[in-house]
């Protein structure tokens, strides 16, 4: 069995060891923003198109003790990269942590491409050419407590980007993090679930994705384990087949959003139809004062701009307190979520929250409350 890590937002490892878990990873061991686990590599394959959550999924391949960059040379050069890797393919490098001596990125990330291309040009009288865009392999050397990991990427572009999304509103969210947050509010697909602040969209589109079992890999266009040597086109091709099966045709409740900005619905709605689903997940037009319940109960959940983002807008206090208005009035039966950044702002919502669970969006720590609504 091979050895992985998927890295995830800081504060989601917790999630992300479930997921593993239910995508069939084995011994499954949370770390600091992933976790480690283990499985073949049709795991592999399936993490990547089938997990909501990671960034990014490696594999690891050495690990050893490293404090200076000589070090890190022989250590790297203590792989066979001809396994990997031909001189006629492209290789990029990615460096995170630190050792006291290794502490720029730039300069660890060199360090690990030159002994690479070193090997391949004693072995083979020919090097790869660095493309730090697309190419055909990913490197990534992690630095720790005077350890080095090496690891290739399998993900290649981070794993959030699931390719239906070329349009973006103002503040989108996350992918990965809209699904995370959906699958931390236990919603189920047979309620209702709606954003009255959508934006360009994401929370209604992650839950009407999961709703109808379709796989958040699908859209896009190209994973990194598609240029490794090791590559199984006919593993791959059948688990995208087999993840096209299984979808479902409809939803079974009212998944959708509104937005008072007509150029943001547009952008919700270019991105439904490259998802193929929006003829299913309805976007309208509403400023938050109008807005009605779709349903009798479901679960609402928004990310209000909070100022960071957004800009500063002295107004926004009454825009809060405004929103915990329409929820106490008009959302009576239904469980409402909102993410917010800015604690002050959030009090002027005025209902009591029978919860609060603390949320990285990007690096501002934000409040994922809750609001049962009677
Ligand atoms: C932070 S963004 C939400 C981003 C969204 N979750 C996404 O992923 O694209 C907040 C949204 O609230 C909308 N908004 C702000 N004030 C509003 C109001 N009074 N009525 C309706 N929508 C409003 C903005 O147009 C913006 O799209």
């Amino acid at each position: 069995m091979n050895q992985y890590f998927a890295t995830v937002a800081k504060g989601l490892e917790p999630l992300l060891v479930e997921e593993l878990e239910s995508l069939g990873a084995h011994d499954v061991e949370p770390g600091f923003c992933g976790a480690a686990f283990k499985g073949d590599r049709a795991l592999l394959y399936k993490v990547n198109l089938w997990a909501r959550l990671p960034f990014r999924v490696l594999k690891r391949l050495d690990e050893f003790d490293c404090e200076i960059g000589d070090d890190l040379f022989k250590g790297v050069q203590r792989t066979d990269w001809s396994e990997y890797i031909t001189p006629d393919h492209t290789l990029a490098v990615s460096a995170s942590g630190k050792t006291d001596e290794l502490n720029h990125t730039h300069f660890t990330s060199l360090q690990v491409k030159n002994a690479i291309v070193h090997q391949q040009t004693e072995m083979f009288g020919e090097r790869s050419n660095v493309d730090k865009d697309n190419p055909d392999l990913r490197v990534n050397v992690h630095l720790q407590y005077d350890r080095a990991t090496i690891s290739l990427d399998s993900s290649g572009d981070s794993l959030h980007k699931r390719g239906y999304r070329p349009a973006m509103g103002a503040a989108p969210l996350k992918e990965s993090l809209a699904s995370a947050l959906i699958q931390m509010s236990g919603w189920q697909p047979d309620q209702a679930f709606f954003d009255p602040l959508c934006g360009s969209g994401t929370l209604p589109l992650e839950a009407g994705l999961r709703s109808l079992q379709v796989a958040p890999g699908l859209f896009r266009e190209r994973f990194g384990f598609e240029s490794w040597l090791d590559y199984d086109d006919a593993l791959w091709e059948q688990m995208l087949k087999e993840a096209e099966d299984c979808q479902e045709e409809d939803l079974r409740a009212f998944v959708g959003g509104c937005d008072r900005d007509p150029n943001v619905l547009i952008q919700a709605n270019s991105n439904a139809t490259k998802c193929g689903i929006e003829h299913l997940v309805k976007f309208s037009q509403s400023e938050l004062a109008d807005v009605e319940a779709p349903t009798d109960s479901g679960i609402l959940m928004c990310n209000p701009p909070y100022g960071e983002r957004l800009g500063k807008d002295t107004d926004l206090g009454a825009f809060y307190k405004l929103l915990g208005d329409v929820l106490k009035q008009r959302f009576k039966g239904w469980t409402a979520y909102v993410l917010s950044g800015n604690k002050a702002l959030s009090s002027n919502i005025g209902l009591k929250s029978a919860s609060r669970a603390p949320v990285y969006n990007g690096s501002i720590l934000c409040q994922l409350m809750k609001y049962e609504l009677y």
